[in-house]
């Protein structure tokens, strides 16, 4: 029965004959997370570290052997010390229907990629729906959280899924549902974890809701002692969280993240406009950023967004909207806007060089953005090939992803190292710190030409100039 919206949802079950775990509040929770790729794996250790009992599972095998020997198979800045740190409460398993029968919540956490027509494919969350109703067990309670990015009504239909297994069986278990998206970003993936602005609870069931507000107590009262490489930011204040409907909460992961790529977007249109009535984009950013009504945030301009999510998720809401006979004129015109930044890269050095045929170009940054080794959909990979369909030699760097860039353009005639001896131009893509703190004396005497296209406005300017090169920006 729905609870009134003041009343406190009872901590035990109604349901007579249910066994459910009878915790104080904050206490350990017994988690399975169904999935140990980016998100699963940083949500894992972060609940680990919080105390909870995590099994992690994931259907790859080689993954699951990698996990158990101690190494972490992504990048991701503190994860490795995080997973040393929980190896002792952590279980990494690939039998996903043998790890769900003991635990509290199940968390689904496994990919959702891009269909050809831009839509979000569930049938890995739909698979492994359908598995985790042949391990549930009769009489037992659990609570199954969708945490994957998924088309709006996923939800819905994963309980459908696990309704129908469970009758198949003929087994009665009570489960709850919650969808749970995260708002991770890359490289901060823990930190964001840890430190949330929020976090999004969408459930038609009170004691789902009460059975995460518990998981994530330590969180929202941030009463856990930091990790040492992740210390709490200065001033944090501890994260709302916010209980919707399961729709709402699927909606709220794909606006927040069009509205941010549609504000990048955005400065990115005033840059082309900077730079033909000669305004500096970085200062009409900062005057902007100033209002807090705007705020500072995503207003660096360059050569755009790029990554697994952004991209993925504007195609995705796009689809959404096409099955609602709706259109999202903002939506596809932050994503027009986003190409056009990558390809202003080529004109900006063809106004330089006049050809780019036949010229040597020099691109640093393969992963879309510092502090990752992601290549997905990175402007600076896209760049290099846009480079060589034009005719010019690449010679591309990149200090962790050089491996991730081969393997996902082997087709590419790319020299991929970092010599930049007679260079025409140099392209930064990705602000790697590395990259900002360049002998530029050096490189100036390396170069044929002195021309450097600062595709993240992330140069020292008088450094440059001083070094004799010409410092191409974005809107400037
Ligand atoms: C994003 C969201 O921030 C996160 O909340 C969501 O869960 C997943 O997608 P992520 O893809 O890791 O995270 O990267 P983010 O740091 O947001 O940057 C996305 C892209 O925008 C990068 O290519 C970055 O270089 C670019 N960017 C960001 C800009 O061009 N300008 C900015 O001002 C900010």
């Amino acid at each position: 029965m729905p609870h009134p919206p003041d009343a406190q949802p009872p901590i035990l079950s109604s349901q007579s004959g249910a066994e459910r775990a009878v915790r104080p509040p904050g206490a350990a929770q017994r988690v399975t997370i169904v999935g140990a790729g980016y998100v699963g794996l940083n949500t894992g250790a972060v609940l680990a570290y919080l105390g909870h009992a995590v099994t992690l599972v994931d259907r790859d095998a080689g993954r699951v052997a990698e996990l158990r020997a101690g190494h972490s198979p992504i990048y991701e800045h503190g994860l490795t010390e995080m997973l040393a740190r929980t190896q002792a409460v952590t279980t990494y398993s690939v039998d996903l229907v043998g790890a769900v029968g003991e635990a509290d919540l199940i968390v689904i956490a496994v990919g959702t990629p891009a269909r050809a027509n831009g839509e979000a494919e569930t049938a890995f969350v739909e698979a492994a729906a359908a598995e985790i109703a042949l391990g549930l067990r009769g009489g037992r309670e659990y609570v199954v959280v969708v945490k994957s990015t998924v088309p709006i009504g996923t939800s819905r239909r994963v309980e459908a899924v696990i309704a129908r297994g469970l009758r198949q069986r003929g087994v009665e278990a009570r489960v709850r549902y919650a969808s749970n998206p995260e708002f991770l970003r890359e490289g901060r993936a823990l930190h964001d974890t840890l430190y949330p602005d929020r976090i999004v609870v969408g459930s038609e069931d009170p004691q789902a809701v009460e059975c995460l507000r518990e998981l994530y107590r330590p969180l929202l009262d941030q009463t856990f002692e930091p990790p040492p490489l992740l210390p709490r930011p200065r001033g944090f204040t501890p994260p709302p969280l916010m209980v919707t409907d399961p729709t709402s909460a699927e909606m709220i992961k794909y606006a927040a993240n069009a509205y941010l790529a549609t504000k990048i977007s955005f400065i990115n249109e005033m840059a082309g406009l900077c730079q033909r009535v000669g305004a500096d984009v970085d200062e009409v950013a900062r005057g902007m950023g100033l209002d807090a009504r705007i705020g500072p945030q995503f207003l660096q301009a360059g050569i755009g967004w790029g990554g697994s999510c952004f991209p993925k998720d504007m195609r995705a809401l796009q689809a959404v909207a096409a099955e609602y006979d709706y259109s999202l004129p903002i939506v596809q015109a932050a994503c027009a806007v986003n190409t056009r930044q990558r390809e202003h890269v080529l004109e900006r050095l063809q106004e330089v060089l006049k050809v780019l045929r036949g010229r040597h170009v020099a691109v640093l940054g393969l992963s879309f953005k510092p502090h990752t080794n992601d290549v997905r959909d990175s402007p600076g990979l896209d760049i290099v090939t846009r480079l060589v369909q034009r005719g010019a030699y690449v010679r591309a760097h990149d200090p962790v992803a050089l491996d991730q860039a081969r393997a996902a353009h082997p087709e590419l005639d790319v020299e991929w190292y970092e010599s930049l001896d007679g260079v025409d131009a140099l392209v930064l893509a990705t602000p790697w710190p590395e990259y900002l703190e360049l002998d530029w004396a050096e490189v100036a005497r390396r170069m044929r030409q002195p021309v450097v296209m600062d595709g993240r406005n992330a140069l020292p300017a008088a450094a440059l100039r001083a070094a004799g090169l010409l410092h191409i920006g974005v809107g400037r």
